[in-house]
């Protein structure tokens, strides 16, 4: 599997960790049930798996490569649109985790709101985001980037996957992805 197909098959992941949310809310409307604790787990994977792990690669690696070495348009959607919007989601991710805070303190219908806004609000972020890079972006920086970055990107993302305890943390969190979907 080449880098590229790597981040397609996280992404493919993130989809589904996005369904299971999306359940946990809907469950959250239907029958009223907060599990703080799934909702945290939840947390812990959209900020281990799919952000230090994939956003991390993406920021350190590819986008690096295709914004040092194309510039203009792919400089342009990855420092204006791509990497706003991972910021843009890790606001939504800590507006969540403070609302799951709050209403574990005090289960107010307030808080709840606050839950229900903050995971809608990231999960139609990150579906627009991923539709984004899978269809226009990694084939950009694919088709333009020359062989001697394409190598370099290939070289950093498999130092990465064999390091032994970022491959410890994606067996942990694709595990308890399999848990919750079990679950939802
Ligand atoms: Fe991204
Ligand atoms: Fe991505």
């Amino acid at each position: 599997m080449n880098h590229i197909e790597l981040l397609k098959k996280e992404h493919e992941n993130i989809l589904r960790m996005l369904d299971v949310l999306h359940k946990a809310s809907l469950n959250v409307l239907q029958n009223y049930e907060i599990d703080v604790d799934d909702l945290k787990k939840m947390v812990a994977f959209i900020r281990r798996y799919a952000d230090k792990t994939h956003h991390g690669k993406e920021e350190k690696y590819l986008f690096k490569a295709m914004v040092e070495d194309l510039g203009g348009p792919a400089q342009k959607v990855i420092q204006g649109g791509m990497l706003i919007e991972h910021d843009l989601g890790r606001l939504y991710v800590s507006d969540l985790d403070e609302a799951l805070d709050a209403y574990k303190e005090h289960p107010a219908d307030e808080h709840k709101l606050a839950i229900l806004v903050a995971a809608g609000s990231y999960e139609h972020l990150l579906r627009r985001h991923i539709q984004k890079e899978n269809e226009t972006v990694f084939t950009f920086g694919e088709k333009h980037l020359s062989e001697k970055s394409m190598n370099w990107v290939e070289e950093q993302s498999q130092a990465f996957e064999a390091d032994v305890e970022n491959a410890a943390e994606r067996e942990y969190q694709l595990q308890v992805l399999k848990e919750l979907e079990l679950k939802y």
